[in-house]
């Protein structure tokens, strides 16, 4: 049976090398009979969380703030698999990512235990560079933190400027990534 996908795309570069590594991602799986679902966060006024813990009162409506993630917490609830997708910013995810990420902690508010909701997940990243550990050592304790399962990552270096990922081999690899969603 098809998964539901929600993709986030930290990147704030609509045509750029995260979005080139997502449209891969998402042929792939839709190919598969999946359904993905990508929300452009740059575009989509979101606020950082308050950190007020006055959330998880409204299933509909989790965060007290009414911005952006109002559509993202219905298709966030409703996902199987959440695909982080993100530029290399300062060795971690993209501030935009952090931020809408952050206000999923309302959603774990709508639970007595703040349990989690079990996702899978998979990383989607571009860079300049090549060096990803910080952001993998990072990806991998959320992973075990939050309790979801990790579905696998491409981690594509040396793109800089829009486009540059043009033709690289990582979006065979992002594009059967999302086949074995
Ligand atoms: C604020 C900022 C921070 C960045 N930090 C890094 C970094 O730590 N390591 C790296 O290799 N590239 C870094 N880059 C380069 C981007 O990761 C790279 O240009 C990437 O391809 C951008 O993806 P996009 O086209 O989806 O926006 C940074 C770029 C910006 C604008």
């Amino acid at each position: 049976m098809g998964k539901r996908i929600v993709v986030l795309n930290g990147s704030p570069r609509k045509g750029g090398n995260t979005s080139a590594l997502i449209d891969a991602f998402r042929e792939g799986a839709e190919g598969a009979g999946h359904t993905v679902e990508v929300f452009f966060l740059q575009g989509m006024d979101i606020h950082g969380c308050r950190g007020c813990f006055g959330g998880g009162k409204d299933p509909d409506h989790p965060c007290l703030q009414r911005d952006g993630m109002d559509q993202i917490y219905p298709a966030y609830r409703a996902a199987d698999i959440v695909v982080l997708a993100s530029p290399l910013y300062y060795w971690n995810l993209s501030g935009q990512l952090r931020t809408a990420f952050d206000r999923l902690f309302a959603v774990a508010e709508c639970d007595p235990n703040y349990a989690n909701p079990r996702k899978e997940c998979a990383l989607l990243m571009a860079a300049e560079g090549d060096d990803f550990s910080d952001v993998e050592s990072y990806y991998d304790n959320l992973m075990r933190h939050l309790g979801w399962t990790d579905r696998g990552r491409v981690l594509c270096g040396g793109v800089m400027a829009v486009g540059d990922i043009s033709g690289h081999e990582d979006l065979d690899e992002a594009r059967a990534l999302g086949a074995s969603m």
